[in-house]
């Protein structure tokens, strides 16, 4: 319990208006991280983004329009993670509980192949695949949302992408911890752009300094008056090429024009009679979640103490095996089949702890990836939007790193994404997450490379109950998984889900990551006379979450790990 008292004593509920830059209305609904709200709501990383999201229902909008209006208003006020040169994941249930998800996840161009960040050795070239033009994706974002609210938006597009527009052109005051961020980039922004881009000045960046991109709202305006075209085709995609051949990307017109999002079936199991549901291949996240809640639901996590050994032990044994799946068997399934029934298998999962004991620590080296055959066979954002009508929106999306590749298209004004570094260059060699992987995930042209974002959706009796995720690479889905038990078997509510500390443990590097402070000096000890190592990590995930009251009001979790806010009203 030590780490809800350590976060309580912090907590200070404080309702202040959504946004600084006027872009919305002043009153018009109130923000505060752990907001309750009787119509609707929008859980984002930035107060700009969560009350335009937050005037779109209030214009009738529903959960799709708020969602799209959000995460265009996130490439502006949050260019670390928010985009339109990346990619993501978005699910929307709407008010009869039909589910449906866009895969806008980034392609590898048409030239891409396997050992594209390798030299003569074999070696990967550093930063190759994370800093350089060629560690882009063709990027996902503008397709993905034109399509997700041409089929269930109700507002005409141009209302609901006009606001990020404005935001673009007045600008906002910057935050104190995005004036750390810019100011932590700016070399890495001077080296990667030969004009310098909106995010760089001459002196240092202080909270509430204007960040003004008109350039960004230029292309915001092409998008909004021509939809795809007007930036897969014409002016931006030639500003893309352009981008492209200055450093030797390899993205081309074709790639463009050829890039389209994917509408798949999310991924779902039930957990303790809660229906979960979230994102399937090329996201690993959703497997990986829910491999883990059905390897734990057999134990009774409800009768152990919150952060103590056994409960810790138990999820990290479940982690280290779900994770020893993800890098054998996930990857793109429109490259490879992937077995999602068999990985979820209710035998497959019992059969994958038989090895677990409740007394100590298995060795990841000795935890080889399953046989589901055998049987039978470090800068993301998530936001989270709940509608009046009782539609909801759960979507997570990414440029990769913090600021993407650092690379602006020039004109244009938008960050690159660099995302290529999710294929797994070669086998077994981590990635930026410290992940491995293998053939499923190696680098082919048009191929997605597999993620971990793991928007989610959860349901309880038939009902909308939570609505949850996270950035955090690897991290993604075990600290979605902690939200959920922490509601689910630990009964907190969800601010106290939310920010109460967090670890992790991702089979490969073979220890435990904990947040700083969060678990008592007893339990460390105790974990490793079971055989664990333990290391002190930075914080794990931002979460933005909002849970249904039994009276049916919304209430926010915006995680104290970021500048998140809860807007509604
Ligand atoms: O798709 C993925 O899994 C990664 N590109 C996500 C990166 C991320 O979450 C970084 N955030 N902290």
């Amino acid at each position: 319990m030590k780490s809800i008292l350590f976060i309580t004593l912090f907590v200070f509920l404080q309702l202040k208006n959504c946004s600084n830059s006027g872009i919305v209305p002043k009153d018009m609904s109130p923000e505060g991280r752990n907001l309750i709200s009787k119509n609707g709501m929008v859980v984002s990383a930035h107060h700009e983004s969560s009350g335009i999201g937050v005037l779109i229902l209030k214009k009738g909008g529903n959960a799709v329009d708020a969602a799209v209006a959000t995460e265009f208003a996130l490439a502006v006020c949050y260019p670390e993670a928010g985009n339109i040169g990346g990619g993501g994941f978005m699910i929307y249930r709407d008010p009869t509980g039909m589910t449906d998800l866009v895969d806008y996840r980034e392609k590898a161009p048409a030239k891409a192949f396997r050992d594209m960040y390798l030299n003569k050795e074999g070696e990967a070239v550093p930063g190759l695949s994370t800093e350089s033009h060629l560690s882009s994706g063709v990027p996902g974002t503008v397709d993905g949302m034109i399509s997700f609210h041409k089929k269930y938006g109700i507002l005409p597009f141009n209302e609901v992408i006009q606001p990020a527009i404005d935001l673009a052109k007045k600008g906002f005051p910057v935050t104190a911890g995005q004036a750390e961020d810019l100011n932590n980039f700016k070399a890495r922004f001077i080296k990667a752009n030969r004009i310098l881009p909106a995010f760089v000045k001459s002196e240092q960046w202080k909270k509430g300094d204007t960040l003004r991109q008109p350039d960004l709202a230029k292309t915001l305006e092409r998008i909004r008056d021509a939809g795809r075209d007007g930036f897969y085709s014409g002016e931006t995609a030639k500003m893309i090429v352009k981008e492209m051949e200055r450093g030797n990307g390899i993205i081309s017109e074709d790639d463009l024009a050829k890039y389209h999002s994917v509408f798949r079936k999310p991924v779902s199991e039930y957990y303790r009679g809660y229906k979960v549901i979230s994102a399937g291949p090329p996201s690993g996240g959703g497997i990986i979640l829910l491999q883990i809640l059905g390897m734990i639901e057999p134990f009774h996590l409800k009768e152990m103490v919150f952060h103590s050994p056994e409960s810790i032990h138990l999820l990290v044994e479940a982690e280290k095996r779900a994770f020893a799946d993800r890098a054998e068997f996930l990857g793109d399934p429109d490259f490879t089949k992937i077995p999602v029934t068999a990985l979820l298998d209710r035998g497959y999962l019992k059969h994958r702890m038989a090895d677990f004991t409740n007394n100590r620590a298995s060795e990841s080296l000795n935890i080889c990836h399953g046989n589901p055959f055998m049987e039978h066979g470090e800068e993301t954002t998530h936001y989270s939007v709940v509608d009046p009508m009782g539609g909801a929106v759960s979507a997570t999306t990414t440029l990769n790193g913090t600021f993407g590749s650092g690379i602006v298209v020039e004109g244009a004004g938008f960050l690159m994404n660099n995302q290529m570094d999710d294929f797994s260059l070669k086998p077994n060699l981590p990635n930026m997450y410290g992940l491995v992987g293998g053939k499923v995930n190696s680098i082919e042209g048009g191929k997605r490379m597999l993620s971990s974002m793991t928007p989610s959706i959860i349901e309880k009796e038939g009902k909308l109950f939570l609505v949850v995720g996270s950035p955090g690479g690897s991290t993604i889905p075990t600290t979605v998984l902690q939200v959920i038990t922490n509601v689910i078997d630990f009964g907190m509510d969800i601010r106290q889900a939310v920010d109460t500390g967090r670890f992790h443990h991702q089979w490969l590097p073979d220890y435990i990551g904990y947040e700083k402070g969060s678990l008592d000096s007893s339990v460390i000890m105790k974990l490793k006379s079971m055989g664990h190592t333990l290391t002190v990590r930075s914080s794990l995930g931002r979460v933005n979450a909002i849970i249904l009251l039994p009276d049916g009001r919304k209430m926010g979790g915006a995680d104290i790990r970021g500048d998140n806010s809860a807007c509604g009203y």
